[in-house]
């Protein structure tokens, strides 16, 4: 493939500069995930055709690149939604009634955890704790914090990202 190529549609980064990335990070020891949340936070997920040249650079198989891609969730393969809601499911958050919050969530959204809404608006996905278990129920939309998060107010928020678009 062309290295001027540019991947998936979503995506404004060429493979050269993907390439630049992998250079930069596979000269250092443990260099893999490093490298993988480069590619992701440059691109906002790991094109599948950067997945070859992280494999020659780290002399590893394809598969093994992408056993570890996978073993991950925050690492996504496809371009991000619009709005990335993350909902806490860690102890304090399940605790004090994250269950009800996601699946209030996942109806609102029309998708289910791990997948994007049908208007590629909306993903939604879990995380592991966002540090604010004292005011759980917790939820990051995008790169924004919330806490204490009721049904109710997580309409709120959402109406908010829709006025805000
Ligand atoms: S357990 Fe959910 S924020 Fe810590």
């Amino acid at each position: 493939m062309d290295q001027n190529t540019t991947c998936q549609a979503a995506s404004p980064l060429t493979l050269a500069k993907i390439q630049a990335l992998i250079d930069a990070g596979a000269a250092q020891p443990g260099g893999l995930l490093p490298v993988l949340h480069t590619i992701q936070d440059a691109t906002g997920f790991i094109p599948p055709e950067s997945v070859p040249l992280i494999a020659d650079a780290f002399n590893l198989s394809r598969a093994e690149v992408h056993g570890v891609i996978t073993f991950y969730h925050h690492f996504r393969t496809t371009p991000p939604a619009r709005h990335v809601v993350r909902i806490c499911r860690a102890e304090a958050c399940q605790s004090l009634g994250v269950a009800t919050l996601i699946a209030h969530a996942e109806q609102r959204l029309g998708c289910r955890m791990h997948e994007t809404s049908a208007d590629g608006t909306y993903s939604l996905e879990p995380v592991y704790c966002l540090g604010h278990c004292a005011t759980s129920p917790a939820i990051m939309i995008g790169d924004e914090v919330h806490a204490r998060v009721t049904p109710s107010r997580f309409d709120a928020l959402i109406k908010k990202t829709r006025e805000s678009a």
